[in-house]
């Protein structure tokens, strides 16, 4: 009996039990990542909207109160972007159909380089010829080296005698900068026709100066006026200051700066930044711009208007996929469409106040103040530019918003793109405008012309977006419940660039080995399943095709970009996933590199 005993208690246990298998945890993160994937390649073609403009409107409307316009113009290094290059830029936006008392254009030269500055004051000098030219023939582009490269002699004799006047006019004023650089020194004869050389003495370097601030032509002058003797725009030449022990953040230390300097000086409440290497190719951008901001119903929460980027001399069927015009035509506008159009960093016009911090108000009622400040009518050009320095000094900014709620956001590879999104985030809209005809052109050689280098450019774009993933900008935390869902998931689709390389790495490893080793992956060509398999691969690939024929790209340049994109994927990208990880764990230091911007015969 004793044995029935254990018996009973046997009995009680059941006969068969049911297990979970192994691996559910990690099938479910497969089917989240996938499903997050799907949704996120499915938001931003989900609403893809596009907008026009009505510049005649503006014009009856606001005629002569349109609101003055500063334009910011960056460079960072005198070597890597030539300033020849540097000039045609400021003399094409010098000369934009715009009135030119009210417009100020800002040189940012972050290698305070003495041949940027001559350069400069060679191209306020050159202005007086070219502005007038421009306007009499109606020139298009206006910057003096694209012109002169794309157009060839007019035939009416009249207009070809002035046209080869003022090509020689610019070929000389290329010569003397070139040749001062080639010297590597400005001569006695050169300092001497302007104070502002003086502030280069033999201590100052490229890391250590104080900061300098020279206005070249004073708008407000009734002098500085061009050949037909109209006004000329204001032009100012700032070098931040510099010192080897205060971190300057680069282009975003370097917009600030400009944000502050030009309040002091012309304070204009619409701003345009352009980069050097990226010239105006539309003299109208101005008006056109202003017809989101000045718009009566909806202008007053819009605070920035982006441009798509575009290059002027690209390879034939574009072998290193610049071009990315499914991005711009395609993805960014649908982007805009959830009101989540980003900021890219160039070609950007911005209302300023959205820039100091102003949370958007529903009682706000956004005006465009027309007049410059009173005390700044009354100021020298040397108060002013006593004053303009104060704000361009490395301590300037200590104990300040700026960096953080103020200005362009620190800390960051991608700096544009945060400050883009903390601006929508304190409630601002943005816009993404496409128009017909390029607006902002980069310069042929702007667009990296070797494998080399447009990996390079890939992998510092990822690496700065995945970093914002990780950080507290992350859209999901940072923006919950500020902008709306498909701008989160939009914004995430660029920002996880970087780990998307893990699941390409998947794709290439698992379905060789499962080759090699026999094992069935998909099923039978026979199978009804088989079909799924087969429509989704064909109606993903063309998709792609049918979007890249729609945004102008041949067959091939889209064969090209699917090359680049598994070069990227395989090499950029994944070195940015591992270089990030590392970061983030502290084993390694953030480091800036520009793209050369000078082509060598071996590379062309
Ligand atoms: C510049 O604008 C003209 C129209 O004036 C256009 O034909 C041309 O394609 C534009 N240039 C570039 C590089 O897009
Ligand atoms: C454009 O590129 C070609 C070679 O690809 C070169 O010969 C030409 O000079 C470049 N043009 C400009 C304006 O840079």
């Amino acid at each position: 009996m004793g044995g029935n005993n254990g018996g009973e208690e046997e009995a009680l246990q059941p006969l068969f039990e049911t297990k979970v298998a192994k691996g559910k945890f990690a099938y479910r993160i497969y089917a989240i990542t996938v499903l997050m994937g799907i949704c996120l390649i499915w938001s931003v073609r989900w609403n893809v909207i596009h907008r026009c403009t009505f510049k005649d409107r503006l014009i009856n409307r606001y005629g002569d109160k349109l609101p003055p316009v500063d334009i910011f113009v960056c460079t960072a290094d005198p070597k890597i972007e030539p300033p020849t290059m540097v000039i045609s830029t400021v003399l094409s936006v010098m000369s934009y159909n715009y009135p030119p008392d009210k417009l100020s254009v800002y040189l940012s030269d972050d290698g305070g380089s003495e041949f940027t500055f001559y350069a400069l004051l060679e191209a306020s000098r050159f202005s007086k010829h070219w502005i007038p030219f421009c306007k009499k023939f109606r020139v298009e582009p206006r910057s003096p080296a694209a012109y002169f490269a794309q157009n060839s002699i007019p035939e009416d004799t009249a207009a070809a005698k002035e046209w080869l006047t003022i090509k020689k006019l610019y070929e000389d004023m290329k010569c003397r900068i070139e040749s001062a650089i080639e010297k590597g020194s400005i001569s006695k004869d050169i300092r001497d026709q302007h104070k502002g050389f003086l502030e280069w003495n033999s201590e100052a370097t490229r890391q250590d100066h104080q900061s300098i601030v020279q206005i070249l032509i004073d708008g407000r002058n009734p002098d500085a006026v061009d050949d037909d003797g109209q006004q000329l725009p204001t032009l100012v030449y700032l070098a931040r200051e510099k010192r080897p022990h205060f971190p300057h953040n680069f282009k975003a230390g370097s917009m600030n700066s400009l944000i502050r300097v030009s309040a002091a000086i012309s304070n204009a409440p619409i701003i345009l930044n352009v980069d050097c290497d990226m010239y105006s190719n539309n003299s109208d951008a101005i008006k056109e711009a202003l017809c989101f901001f000045m718009d009566e119903e909806r202008g007053h929460r819009i605070s920035f208007v982006q441009y798509p980027q575009n290059y002027d001399n690209n390879t034939k069927n574009d072998i290193y996929s610049n071009v990315a015009g499914v991005l711009y035509k395609i993805e960014v506008p649908g982007m805009d469409g959830c009101d989540g159009a980003p900021y890219c960093g160039s070609g950007c016009f911005h209302r300023r106040e959205s820039h100091c911090g102003v949370q958007f108000s529903r009682n706000y009622k956004g005006k465009l103040n027309n007049s410059l400040c009173n005390t700044m009518k009354d100021s020298s050009v040397h108060e002013l530019e006593q004053g303009a320095k104060l704000l361009a000094n490395c301590g300037y900014e200590k104990g300040t918003q700026w960096g953080k709620e103020m200005g362009l956001v620190y800390g960051c590879l991608s700096e544009d793109v945060i400050t883009g999104l903390t601006i929508q985030c304190r409630g601002w809209k943005s816009v993404n405008y496409n128009p017909e005809r390029n607006s902002f052109v980069g310069v042929g050689r702007v667009a990296p012309n070797t494998l080399n280098q447009a990996l390079v450019q890939h992998e510092r774009w990822c690496k700065g977006m995945f970093y914002i993933f990780l950080s507290k900008y992350c859209p999901f935390i940072y923006a919950h419940g500020k902008i709306k869902l498909g701008a989160q998931m939009g914004y995430c689709v660029y920002l996880l660039w970087a780990p998307n390389s893990l699941a390409l790495l998947y794709y290439l490893i698992i379905p060789s080995i499962c080759l090699l080793r026999g094992i069935p992956l998909f099923p039978e060509v026979s199978s009804l399943w088989f079909l799924p398999f087969a429509y989704v691969y064909a109606a993903r690939n063309g998709c792609s095709i049918a979007e890249a024929l729609a945004c102008g790209d041949t067959l091939k340049a889209w064969w090209n970009s699917q090359r680049m994109w598994l070069f990227r994927r395989t090499t950029s990208y994944l070195f940015a996933f591992i270089d990030t990880v590392a970061r983030q764990l502290g084993f390694s230091q953030l480091a800036f590199s520009i793209t050369a911007k000078v082509v060598d015969d071996d590379v062309l």
